[in-house]
């Protein structure tokens, strides 16, 4: 495990974005998994700017971790919707080459099964990690036994609050949500995790010094073979 301590959040965004544009000048079709939150719209900016100046994304192929689930995906908070704004209107990159769980699939566990199905199907070169407050990778929360599979998660209610912040109240919260498992996660050949922010510190330190434990689902990392922590001074202040 490699972590790389920067001063602030848009050098967090550049030096993700330099191992990003790396996977990307060695394979024009690279796979990337993506991730939501407020932590990787800085990386997604500059993808942006890096397709305005002249990179195709045409060839390339996503799949997001996560997804909130009881909610249309035209909600302007899915993350199907956040993603379109945040990266996929703004690129060149095909609509049909992005994939990411469905948020009102009628059957959940089966949607689940076809997106572990479609992973298997398309190895990600790499995979943007944000972390939780309490640790969660993708929607993976603590006690998240390490070898599951896409799952439906009841969300705790640590994360429904911090999540609240981007709702109009709480009670609009999604209680639930579809995501990779750990297991897919893992998959990725190479993987980069951003963190920022006094609230990460906690998190951080536990996923990078703690026990390998469920209790801190990105500890798992630690047995990655190829994983790059990138985080700002607050988030490692207590490494
Ligand atoms: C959300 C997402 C995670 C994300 C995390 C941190 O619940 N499911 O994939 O990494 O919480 O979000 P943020 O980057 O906004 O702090």
């Amino acid at each position: 495990m490699k972590v790389i301590v920067v001063k602030d959040y848009e050098e967090m965004s550049q030096k993700a974005f330099e191992i990003m544009a790396s996977v990307l000048d060695a394979k024009e079709d690279a796979v990337i998994g993506l991730a939501t939150g407020t932590t990787p719209i800085g990386l997604y900016s500059k993808m942006i700017e890096d397709c305005k100046k002249g990179r195709s994304y045409a060839k390339v192929k996503t799949a997001n971790l996560d997804e909130y689930y009881g909610i249309d995906p035209t909600n302007e908070q899915s993350y199907v919707s956040f993603m379109k704004a945040k990266l996929f209107d703004h690129i060149d990159i095909e609509q049909n080459n992005t994939h990411i769980e469905l948020s009102n699939a009628k059957d959940a566990q089966a949607e689940c099964d076809r997106y572990t199905a479609l992973l298997e199907k398309m190895p990600r070169d790499i995979q943007v990690l944000g972390i939780g407050s309490n640790g969660h990778v993708g929607f993976n929360e603590p006690n998240t036994p390490f070898g599951s599979d896409t799952h439906v998660v009841e969300l705790t209610e640590s994360t429904i609050k911090d999540n609240s912040r981007l709702f109009n109240s709480i009670d609009e919260v999604p209680t639930k949500a579809l995501t990779m498992g750990i297991k897919q996660v893992m998959q990725a050949k190479k993987i980069i995790l951003l963190a920022n922010g006094k609230n990460k510190a906690k998190a951080i330190r536990d996923a990078v010094k703690g026990k390998v434990d469920p209790i801190c689902p990105a500890s798992i990392l630690q047995l990655h073979p190829d994983v790059t922590f990138i985080v700002d001074e607050d988030a490692a202040s207590l490494l």
